[in-house]
């Protein structure tokens, strides 16, 4: 339990009241993840707490909505993913990397830029009895890959320059979003819809909450 500790170690030099707790998915009941707790400290931070949370994004500390829509929708369509090499984008907790692996995955790559996040997911994949592939540098991944998995990135436009990079690296592309209004990449098309949350809830409004799920293959 040595990474739950270093990350539970992390978290409180950022939050100091808050604290990791096994979560088990609302949405996604086959999944548990170390999140933050359910009564976190919400609106209680000063400004230089405020100033440390943005400094230093605690995404992993979340399921995002989209990843728990894309991760249930990978349960229950095991046939996506099954004995394939996937990829997970900003895999954050590793809900949707592990959904993946739980679903049949020959191979899950976990890739994610902050080392917080690569940590968590080799946690939860633990919490899950699952074998995950960590990454932090997406153009070190080698070999083929069948397909990408990619759940709430594009909640920095940045990211966007992706989606077409993923096209060229793997013939079918699945994208989790609920931040782009009217999405319209061709050819990435919307396949799903569902209502989620984040967990634990943000109490995001509905907008945030109706995610899509888009193809490109
Ligand atoms: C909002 S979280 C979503 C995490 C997870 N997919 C989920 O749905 O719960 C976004 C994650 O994407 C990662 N990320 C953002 N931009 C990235 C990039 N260019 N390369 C790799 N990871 C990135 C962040 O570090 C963060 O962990």
């Amino acid at each position: 339990m040595i990474e739950a500790h270093s990350l539970q170690q992390h978290l409180q030099g950022i939050i100091p009241s808050a604290r990791l707790e096994q979560t088990c998915l609302p949405d996604c009941p086959a999944i548990k993840l170390w999140l933050l707790n359910s009564d976190y400290p919400q609106g209680n931070l000063d400004p230089e707490q405020v100033q440390q949370v943005m400094d230093n994004p605690l995404y992993w500390v979340f399921c995002w909505a989209s990843g728990q829509v894309l991760a249930d929708f990978l349960l229950s369509n095991p046939h996506w993913v099954a004995q394939k090499r996937v990829l997970d984008f900003g895999c954050g907790s590793g809900v949707v990397a592990v959904a993946a692996a739980l679903a049949g995955a020959a191979e899950v790559i976990a890739c994610d830029i902050d080392p917080m996040a690569r940590t968590a997911t080799k946690l939860n994949a633990s919490l899950n009895d699952v074998t995950l592939t960590v990454a932090s540098d997406y153009d070190a991944i080698e070999g083929p890959v069948d397909l990408i998995i990619v759940a709430d990135v594009l909640y920095d436009r940045a990211n966007l320059s992706w989606l077409q990079r993923f096209r060229q690296r793997a013939q079918r592309v699945l994208i989790a979003d609920s931040r782009v209004k009217d999405f319209d990449f061709p050819p990435y098309r919307q396949i799903e819809r569902c209502d989620s949350f984040t967990v634990p809830d943000l109490d995001e409004s509905a907008e945030f909450r109706d995610v899509r799920i888009y193809l490109a293959d």
